[in-house]
């Protein structure tokens, strides 16, 4: 069991005796010695580190990636599973395994053997489902996120006379946003007049669930669907899916999620939210490979609706006559029905190590640690750093995953010196202009002395541009 709760009450609660007597007994490491022109408080709040990955019980799960290394040969600390996670070590073993069944096995893979194809696919689906809250009939894995996207648009996009308006929010992720507005295209209608982009309010920073509803209750009988991130791509807030679905529900609308950032990452309980549909990629928090196959949920209510358009493929027949190939389609039960072509082993193959692994940790051991986590790394950032930037995650653990994201306030140049000094002193983060670092502490195989160690580096680079 894991016992961050304490330890996220003490990194919340700033420091205490305890720790400015526990930074006395510490040894002695490279940024204590650093740090001589730092308060007490700031090298007790660094000194916190060490108890914290002392006491955590997923610390041994970093063993099993692989880390890229730095020039000297050291491994990079690498803070940027929000855009692609780290290579499990198994991933290899299990891609080998996937050519010698092809090579030994050849079309009978399909069918026989220890492990037939047929069954890793279900095993996925399976492992997939637990990660998102939801039942294995309504997860499939396919394809890539956007492709996916477009797939469950064509579903769940259906147009009716005045209700043909799509509402997503403005600074959505890009490949959503041409999604949505060739999906405008494809049925006729006109982007500039059915795509409404929700902003935050003025003077504020995120959009809140109440101005989705606001729209919902005013506009509801236009609007056709409401598609929506689980975790804001740029600012890393966390989306109330259950909300902006009853408010979707209650005008007439569909719900539908972008969960890249958030699957992985958060818990969620998707057949709980009652979302109409989600898509999500595998290569971020879930370490699946660059561009391996993404997830699919269709709620249980969909499944076996004649009266909903999917576009089909043989894959989307039932498995059990797919290969009498029948003239008709015998439609596969559940998420599966979205299904078009036979899937790739490779690609799969990467992906199941992964799954193996999150799932042996567990979403609630996961969210746990992350939650104090990212908690240490917003402590130190309001501490050593409040001078040179802005934290514009939510502070709620609660409205946020993993990542952080901050304004560098000097700007651009400043903001790229600083990017790439920290890549130079081997620390991975990621830079999006004109002035936005974002940083993700991954449960899985960041420790607290990475976090302690980016935050220090951080400070001693501001303090000198
Ligand atoms: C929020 C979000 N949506 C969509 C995509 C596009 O994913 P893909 O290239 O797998 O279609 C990404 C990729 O990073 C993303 O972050």
């Amino acid at each position: 069991m894991l016992h961050f709760t304490g330890l996220r009450i003490a990194v919340l609660n700033n420091w205490s005796d305890e720790y400015l007597s526990c930074l006395n007994n510490s040894p002695t490491s490279y940024f204590h010695r650093q740090q001589k022109t730092m308060t007490q408080q700031h090298q007790a709040l660094l000194a916190q580190a060490e108890q914290y990955d002392q006491t955590d019980t997923l610390a041994h799960y970093q063993e099993q990636f692989h880390f890229p290394l730095h020039n000297n040969g050291e491994p990079l600390r690498y803070f940027c599973g929000h855009s692609l996670g780290l290579q499990p070590k198994q991933a290899m073993q299990h891609v080998h395994l996937a050519m010698d069944i092809w090579r030994f096995q050849g079309i009978d893979h399909q069918f026989e053997g220890g492990k037939p194809w047929l069954k890793y696919m279900q095993d996925l689906n399976a492992g997939m489902a637990t990660l998102v809250g939801a039942d294995t009939a309504e997860v499939t894995v396919m394809n890539a996120l956007t492709v996916n996207l477009h797939l469950l648009l064509a579903s769940f996009f259906q147009p009716q006379g005045q209700r043909c308006k799509i509402v997503i929010e403005q600074g959505a992720f890009p490949s959503d946003r041409y999604a949505v507005i060739s999906q405008l295209r494809w049925h006729g209608l006109d982007p500039e007049r059915d795509l409404i982009e929700i902003a935050p309010a003025a003077g504020q920073r995120h959009v809140d669930e109440a101005q989705v509803e606001a729209l919902l209750q005013a506009q509801g009988e236009q609007i056709a669907l409401v598609m929506f991130p689980g975790v804001q791509f740029l600012t890393g807030q966390f989306f109330d899916l259950q909300r902006i679905t009853r408010a979707a529900h209650q005008a007439g609308a569909m719900a539908g999620f972008d969960l890249a950032h958030a699957a992985g990452n958060l818990p969620l309980q998707l057949h709980d939210s009652g979302a109409d549909f989600a898509a999500w990629c595998s290569y971020k928090y879930m370490n699946g490979s660059p561009g391996t196959l993404g997830g699919c949920f269709i709620h249980a209510r969909h499944h076996g609706n004649p009266e909903l358009v999917k576009l089909a493929g043989w894959w989307a027949n039932a498995p059990e006559t797919r290969f009498d190939m029948p003239v008709d389609i015998d439609w596969a039960s559940g998420a599966d029905a979205w299904q078009i072509s036979n899937p790739p082993l490779l690609t799969a193959a990467p992906l199941i190590a992964a799954l193996a692994i999150h799932n042996a940790a567990g979403m609630a051991a996961l969210r746990s640690k992350s939650i104090a986590l990212t908690g240490y790394l917003e402590q130190l950032l309001n501490t050593l750093l409040s001078d040179h930037c802005e934290i514009i995650t939510p502070a709620d653990p609660a409205r946020r995953g993993c990542q952080l994201s901050m304004r560098v306030k000097a700007g651009t140049e400043q903001g790229e010196q600083l990017f790439q000094q920290l890549r130079n002193q081997g620390f991975i983060c990621d830079w999006r202009r004109p002035d936005i670092m974002r940083i993700a502490p991954v449960p899985l195989y960041n420790s607290f002395a990475d976090v302690r160690d980016l935050a220090v580096a951080m400070r001693n680079i501001l303090v000198t541009l």
